[in-house]
């Protein structure tokens, strides 16, 4: 039996956030180079997007490269943003066929030209999917999301196109890249660490974390499906008390 009977389908979580983390550690375990676990790590996101689709999962955001990451050898730098181009050509033909959305978050400017083309190229062209929206979070990091917005709203400021007084959590929130995106209900972290990595730090606020020791490209279908069950085992309280839930539900 799959774990997908087991989900209720009137509180799959909208939007699932994952950490996508061991494709280095998969990689040494069998005596390979670290970009054949990166290689793996895509056979996984394909994976893991068919299984949400399954699941009417609507939103999911993978972390694929943190600004942070630029900091790692360029040797591998180099082989994931060849990796980025050849997997994207290679499954736009699908992504339109099953009607996924692309979409990507971070500081593109920073991306090769080849790679950042290829991304605009196949958000262009999935733009009507409707089935889910992929989100890939690349040269991605909070900090740098929020410090951005922070200094768009003080120009907004400054050119009056904006009043100081208007200024609002939903204010940070427009200006974020994740605008039009609903905040992530859960926050899926694979390879065993359990911290945060600078990820979506404002939109996780209320999300519930889910962390396991299975290395990314060994995060399949039915390990998707577990941390959903997980998570509807889970009470949402947004602050409030369970009686208070519980009469509202
Ligand atoms: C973390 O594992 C993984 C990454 C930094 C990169 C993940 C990127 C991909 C799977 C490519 C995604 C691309 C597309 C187009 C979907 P790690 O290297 O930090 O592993 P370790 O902690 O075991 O060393």
């Amino acid at each position: 039996m799959s774990l997908l009977d087991k989900i209720d389908f009137g509180r799959v979580p909208a939007h699932i956030a994952i950490i996508m983390d061991g494709n280095g550690r998969w990689a040494k375990s069998r005596g390979l180079e670290r970009a054949d676990g990166h290689r793996e790590g895509v056979a996984s996101v394909r994976k893991v997007v068919e299984a949400a689709s399954k699941a009417k999962v609507k939103y999911l955001t993978v972390y694929a490269f943190s600004t942070e990451n630029w900091n790692r050898p360029q040797e591998e730098i180099d082989a994931l943003m060849e990796l980025v181009v050849y997997a994207i050509v290679k499954e736009t033909p699908d992504l339109l066929k099953n009607g996924v959305r692309l979409q990507c978050i971070g500081d593109l400017k920073r991306l090769p030209e080849k790679t950042c083309g290829a991304l605009l190229d196949c958000i262009d062209k999935t733009s009507g999917g409707d089935t889910i929206t992929l989100v890939l979070a690349l040269s991605y990091s909070s900090r740098w999301e929020i410090a951005e917005a922070a200094r768009q709203i003080a120009e907004a400021v400054n050119r009056q196109k904006l009043d100081i007084e208007a200024v609002c959590e939903n204010t940070v929130t427009e200006y974020l890249t994740t605008r039009n995106l609903p905040d992530p209900d859960l926050l899926i972290r694979t390879g065993g660490e359990q911290r945060i990595s600078n990820f979506l730090l404002w939109q996780t606020a209320y999300a519930e974390f889910y962390f396991t020791d299975t290395f990314w490209p060994n995060f399949g279908e039915e390990n998707l499906f577990e941390a959903i069950v997980e998570y509807q085992r889970r009470e949402r309280r947004f602050g409030k008390t369970s009686e208070q839930i519980e009469s509202e539900n």
